[in-house]
């Protein structure tokens, strides 16, 4: 036992009642309730403490994170995005790698049918309550926001998951596509798109200004008007149409143009997933993680800036990280009861667990996914220079898009359609292949959120437009209605991620590209005719289009130009440098280092030795001594 250990035992007999409680709350308060958490290091009784000397786990009690813009309330979410913002990060990380606990509110309705109808209008979309964790589908790599498994969803023949490096990028330019289609369609400026408006303009958006270089491609997304004649909009079904009356008031039932009192539209832009025909699945990270808490885990949010919709057409409230939400999002517990600390009573799946997601979680959340890096790519070999100018001669990238700007943010232009997000993450981190030590390298670029800038997102290959790729990828729902289009399936990552396809039936890459058709007919013959090496050098390009374990691999964290192999944090040596959050937060992560293991062998422990502290557990809204789950300063909602 070292002198740490000992100090911390003698201390333990020494201390009150009290603050044996108050250690309580934060080890084996809940020991008595089943629950994740791994706070404890060697010297931890590993019943009253469970421990973890990789570090890896969760360490941190389940409390409800508390919503507020006020940077002055310690704990809540404003606060640690503004003071903490890796403390918030790794905070949100928890809530997708988080097992929640019957405690906690997890399931409720398992194995029953859910989601949104299909289109007989009663059949199910999926099933519910399956799993306990957003890790348990979206695992390769395991502890990241990555890809996995084909679930039970639309269709028999299944959905796959899909990964979301990069997903905060690719939501601010959901929302700059948005802008940018109203651009053209919305001639008056009014905010919505009239009936005859602009019935025969194209919505036409390209991928990067005059003055940014890369290959250039215009997207087409589709008329505005009805030309086809089937009482609604022909924009590409990405854009998810909401009908308004004359004075843009959104209409709930509306259906289609032809309806009584509808003058005209307005549409979200609906990027993630692989696409269903109609039907919001969420435009934001925000909503997708609020219903997929509800569908997959049982979760139920009560979250007021998804759920209201002050001006009725159809946007929600701006969340704490700066995106604009839509009604599309509502959580299913809509508050309309609360209890005197401000919890909504409303449990819609009546398993007794109030507010098992706040506002707050999911801002963290959010932030987690807002801010997580992108997929990287391997070293460009000349076989991978190759296959890299095949896929444009090809004509893959005309849908396979490689490139995106995004706007730097302009919230007080007069023109409401140039009213850019900006880049709103708080660090970016390239990760690029480094011939020296033949690795792939990352390196933190922190940013400031306010700033709103300009940022190019490279090698993405995705136009974000449903395509028809013919037959081999129509999709039968359960209902028998077919679904022929789907998005363009981004291709950052897709070196890690196989199966492939909406439905992950295609176990390799080669197999998927001559499974393309339809729309993408040319492109497939053009691929499937070239030379065998030509082949093999398009298959190398894509896959050394990677995903990587974000806090595993080597990065230059603190911007000193070198990758330390001794990083020291708080005194510690860290070994390699990397970038695990926990070295970044304000109160920095102190691990124990050396110690002896059970097999008496001395090993590196990175289990922490300041947790409560470096965590916040002690803040205002994020103590919990008495391990209900809500912070013990309860709940009325601070700053609003
Ligand atoms: C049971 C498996 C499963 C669980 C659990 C799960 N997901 Fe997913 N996720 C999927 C599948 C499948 C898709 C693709 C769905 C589709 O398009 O039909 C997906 C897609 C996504 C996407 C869209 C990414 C993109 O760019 O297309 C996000 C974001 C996401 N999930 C977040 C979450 C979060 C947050 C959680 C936890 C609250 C979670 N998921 C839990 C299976 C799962
Ligand atoms: C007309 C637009 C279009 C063209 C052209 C096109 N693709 Fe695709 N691609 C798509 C769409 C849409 C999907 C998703 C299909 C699905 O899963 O339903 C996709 C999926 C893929 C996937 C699977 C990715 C994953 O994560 O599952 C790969 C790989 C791919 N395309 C490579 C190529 C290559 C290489 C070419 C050129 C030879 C090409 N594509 C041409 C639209 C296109």
């Amino acid at each position: 036992m070292n002198a740490r250990d000992l100090a911390r035992r003698s201390f333990a007999t020494a201390a009150s009642v009290g603050l044996l409680l108050f250690a309580a709350s934060w080890s084996a308060g809940r020991d008595l309730v089943p629950s994740p958490e791994r706070p404890g290091g060697s010297g931890d009784d590993p019943i009253r403490r469970p421990k973890d000397l990789t570090g890896m786990s969760i360490k941190c009690p389940r409390v409800r994170a508390v919503s507020s813009a006020d940077t002055a309330e310690e704990g809540a979410t404003g606060y640690l995005f503004a003071r903490d913002p890796w403390m918030a990060w790794a905070r949100g990380r928890e809530m997708f790698l988080r097992e929640f606990s019957a405690a906690d509110g997890a399931f409720g309705e398992a194995g029953k049918l859910g989601g949104q109808v299909l289109e007989d209008q009663a059949t199910k979309m999926m099933n519910r309550d399956h799993v306990s964790s957003c890790a348990m589908c979206h695992n390769v790599p395991f502890r990241d926001a990555g890809a996995g498994v084909t679930i039970q969803k639309n269709s028999g023949s299944g959905r796959n998951t899909t990964h979301a490096f990069g997903a905060g990028l690719q939501e601010t330019l959901g929302w700059q596509l948005r802008l940018k289609i109203l651009e053209r369609g919305d001639i008056n400026r009014d905010g919505w798109i009239g009936k005859g408006e602009a019935d025969r303009v194209r919505a036409i958006v390209d991928n990067l200004p005059a003055a940014v270089g890369g290959e250039r491609v215009s997207v087409d997304f589709g008329t505005f008007g009805d030309l086809d004649g089937n009482g609604k909009p022909d924009l590409n079904p990405v854009c998810f149409i909401h009908y308004v009356d004359h004075e843009g008031k959104r209409i709930s039932w509306a259906r289609g143009l032809g309806e009584p009192g509808v003058a005209g539209y307005t549409f979200e832009v609906q990027l993630f997933g692989w696409g269903h025909r109609k039907g919001a699945v969420a435009p934001t990270l925000r909503a997708f993680s609020a219903n997929a808490f509800d569908m997959h885990a049982g979760l139920q949010a009560y979250d007021p800036i998804l759920s209201e919709e002050p001006n009725g057409d159809s946007l929600a409230h701006v969340s704490l990280a700066g995106m604009p939400q839509f009604i599309s999002g509502r959580t299913r517990d809509r508050g309309v009861v609360k209890d005197d600390r401000g919890v909504s009573r409303e449990d819609p799946d009546r398993d007794g667990v109030l507010e098992e997601i706040t506002s707050g979680d999911l801002d963290l959340i959010e932030w987690y996914q807002l801010n997580h890096p992108s997929p990287a790519e391997k070293e460009r070999t000349a076989q991978r220079e190759r296959g890299r100018r095949l896929i444009t001669t090809a004509g893959c990238t005309s849908c396979h898009v490689p490139d995106w700007h995004l706007e730097a943010g302009d919230p007080g232009n007069p023109d409401y359609t140039r009213r850019y997000l900006g880049d709103r993450r708080f660090f970016d981190m390239p990760v690029a292949w480094n011939p020296e030590t033949a690795r792939l390298e990352g390196r933190i670029e922190r940013r400031d959120p306010a700033a709103r800038a300009a940022f190019t997102i490279r090698g993405v290959y995705s136009d974000f437009a449903h395509h028809d790729l013919g037959p081999a990828f129509h999709q039968m729902q359960y209902d028998g209605s077919v679904l022929k289009k789907f998005r363009t399936a981004p291709l950052w990552g897709a070196g890690s991620t196989a199966p492939y396809g909406h439905d992950g039936a295609s176990l390799d890459l080669d197999d998927v590209i001559r499974r393309h058709g339809g729309e993408a007919a040319a492109s497939t013959q053009f691929y499937a005719a070239l030379p065998e090496g030509d082949r093999e050098a398009v298959l190398a390009f894509l896959r050394g289009l990677v995903l990587y374990g974000v806090d595993t691999i080597p990065c230059d964290v603190n911007a000193d130009g070198r990758i330390e192999p001794h990083f020291q944090v708080a005194g510690m040596d860290t070994g390699l440098e990397r970038c695990n959050p926990e070295w970044l937060f304000r109160i920095p992560g102190r691990i124990e280092g050396m110690v002896l293991n059970p097999d008496g062998v001395r090993v590196q422990s990175f289990a922490l030795t300041n947790v409560e502290e470096a965590y916040g557990g002690r803040l205002k809204w994020l103590r919990d001594d008495d391990g209900d789950g809500f912070p013990d300063a309860r709940f009325a909602t601070p700053g609003k």
